[in-house]
C-alpha cells in the first residue's frame, strides 16, 4: 500500500533526499536512487518536483553514473550532493565514486526543469582528499558567503573520527581546502564517521546537521544538530542536539524556498523494518519540515502546507482506544497541551489485529500540542520543535487507535483529521535511463 504523504518512487530502492532547491516555482527533491531494484547500490540520483510540497510529480532519472569513457570519476555510483543557484541556473555537488574513490563533482542543470545535468570537464574537482589522515570524504554542503564559495565535506580523519571538511572557491570548480570545520572533539557528537553535512545561517548563527556511522558497539541517535558561531573555515560550537527522536530517520538535507522558509526532507530507513515487507519500492522521504533556530536550538515542525490537507475532524477520548470510522490509511492525531503530556504511548492498530506502539516520553513536557501523523506504517511525531519517526510497514491502514495515559492527561483533548490523498504523478518512463541528459 503506498504512502499518500511521504514521497516514495514508484519502482526501485531511495535513499538520502539529495540538490533540495525551490526554483522557478517547484521544490525539486533529488535522491539517491537504484532504478534497477530494491537494494543499495547503482547509486543515481532520482528526481521528483512539487509546486506545494504535497502533490509530487516523479521525473526521469536526473544523474547517472558515467560513461566510463568520458566520466570515469562517477562511473561506479553518483553519490550524495546539493544544488546551489549560480549564474541564473542551478548547479549541483555531488561525490563521484569509482571503485574506492569518492570525489567532489560538478555539474550544471541542462534546463529549468532540472530534468539532467551536464558534468563539468573538471572534474573531479579535486584530485584525492586533501589531506593524508583523511580516511572517508564525501556528500557537500555548499553556500555562497562574502563573495566566496563556501562547500563543507563530511567524512573521518584517523584517530579523530567523524569530521566535517571546509572548502572555498570563488567559481564553485577551483576548490582551496581551508581546515576541519568541526569533528568529534570540537562539538561532542558521536560517532566514526559523520556523513550528509546539511548547513544553512540565520541571523549570525550557524546550524550544522549531520549523520553518523557509529563506532562499533557505540549506539545511540543516528542525526545530530549543532549550533555555534561560525568564522571563515570554523566553526564553534555551543549547543549540540538529537534531530530526530525515533529510530528511522537519517540524511537530511534542509533549503530555503522563495517565501523565505528551511525546508528539510530526511530519509526514512523502511527497510530497517523487522518484517521485511519487499515490494516494489524502499525508503521514503519524510513530510516536508520547518526548521528554525530559537534560543540557539534547532526547531523542527511540520511545514504549514500540511495543515491544508484536513478535511474534518473527530473528538476522541484521551485515554483508552478509539474506533476509526473505516481503516485509514493516513491520518493526524492532535493531542492539545495537557493530553499532550499525559498520554505515554499511541498505539495503531490494523484490522488484523497488528499494533505499532509509539513511545511518547522523548516529547512530555515540551510545548504546545502534539501533532501524530500516519501514513501507511510511517509515523512522524512533532512537539514543541523536536520531531520522531518511526515505521511499521504492515500497518498499511489503522482501524483503532489506542491512548496510553496517566491522570494527568485527564481534561485534556484529543482529536483525529481526516486527511485529503494529494495527487502523485508519476512522468514518463520513472526510473528508465534511455534518456541520457548527462554528458
Ligand atoms: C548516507 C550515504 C552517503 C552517500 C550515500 C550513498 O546514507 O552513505 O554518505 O553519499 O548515502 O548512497
Amino acid at each position: 500500500m503506498p504512502a499518500w504523504l511521504h514521497y516514495a518512487p514508484a519502482k526501485g530502492w531511495m535513499n538520502d533526499p539529495n540538490g533540495l532547491i525551490h526554483w522557478k516555482g517547484r521544490h525539486h527533491l533529488f535522491y539517491q536512487y537504484n532504478p534497477e531494484g530494491t537494494d543499495f547500490t547503482n547509486q543515481h540520483w532520482g528526481h521528483a518536483s512539487s509546486p506545494d510540497l504535497l502533490t509530487w510529480t516523479e521525473h526521469e532519472v536526473a544523474l547517472l553514473p558515467g560513461p566510463r569513457e568520458t566520466a570515469p570519476y562517477d562511473a561506479t555510483a553518483c553519490f550524495s550532493g546539493c544544488a546551489v543557484e549560480h549564474d541564473g541556473g542551478v548547479s549541483i555537488l555531488y561525490t563521484g565514486v569509482l571503485g574506492d574513490a569518492q570525489l567532489p563533482c560538478l555539474a550544471r542543470a541542462a534546463d529549468d526543469g532540472l530534468s539532467g545535468f551536464v558534468k563539468d570537464p573538471a572534474n573531479p574537482l579535486v584530485p584525492a582528499p586533501p589531506a593524508d589522515d583523511i580516511t572517508e570524504f564525501r556528500d557537500h554542503s555548499v553556500w555562497r558567503e562574502d563573495g566566496l564559495w563556501r562547500q563543507l565535506v563530511a567524512g573521518a580523519r584517523r584517530d579523530h573520527g567523524g569530521s566535517v571538511f571546509a572548502l572555498s572557491s570563488p567559481d564553485l570548480r577551483t576548490w582551496d581546502y581551508d581546515g576541519v570545520f568541526v569533528d568529534r572533539a570540537g562539538s561532542k557528537v558521536p560517532g566514526a564517521v559523520w556523513e550528509c553535512p546539511d548547513y544553512f545561517a540565520v541571523e549570525g548563527t550557524g546550524a550544522l546537521l549531520i549523520s553518523v556511522i557509529h563506532e562499533d558497539g557505540e549506539e545511540g541517535p543516528a542525526v545530530w544538530w549543532m549550533t555555534g558561531t561560525t568564522s571563515g573555515a570554523d566553526f564553534e560550537v555551543r549547543k549540540t542536539g538529537v534531530a530526530d527522536v525515533g529510530d528511522r530517520f537519517y540524511a537530511p538535507q534542509s533549503y530555503w524556498t522563495s517565501d523565505g522558509r528551511r525546508i528539510q526532507f530526511g530519509w526514512i530507513r523502511t527497510h530497517q523494518d523487522p518484517t521485511g515487507l519487499g515490494g516494489k519500492a524502499v525508503g521514503a522521504m519524510t513530510l516536508p519540515r520547518e526548521l528554525s533556530v530559537r534560543h540557539g536550538r534547532l526547531h523542527c515542525e511540520p511545514a504549514a502546507e500540511l495543515t491544508r490537507l484536513r478535511l474534518a475532524s473527530t473528538p476522541i477520548p484521551v485515554t483508552g482506544t478509539a474506533d476509526l470510522d473505516g481503516r485509514r490509511t493516513a491520518g493526524e492525531l492532535v493531542l492539545h497541551a495537557t493530553a499532550a503530556d499525559g498520554v505515554r504511548a499511541v498505539a495503531l492498530r490494523s484490522l488484523d489485529g497488528a499494533e505499532m506502539a509509539v513511545d511518547l516520553a522523548a516529547f512530555a513536557g515540551l510545548d504546545g500540542p502534539l501533532r501524530l501523523f500516519w501514513d501507511a506504517g510511517i509515523v512522524e511525531v512533532f512537539r514543541g520543535g523536536v520531531a520522531g519517526t518511526w515505521s511499521d510497514l504492515r500497518i498499511t491502514e489503522v482501524a483503532q487507535l489506542r491512548l496510553d495515559g496517566d491522570t494527568d492527561a485527564a481534561g485534556g483533548r484529543a482529536e483525529v483529521w481526516e486527511l485529503a490523498r494529494p495527487k502523485r504523478l508519476t512522468g514518463p518512463a520513472a526510473g528508465h535511463h534511455a534518456i541520457c541528459r548527462c554528458v
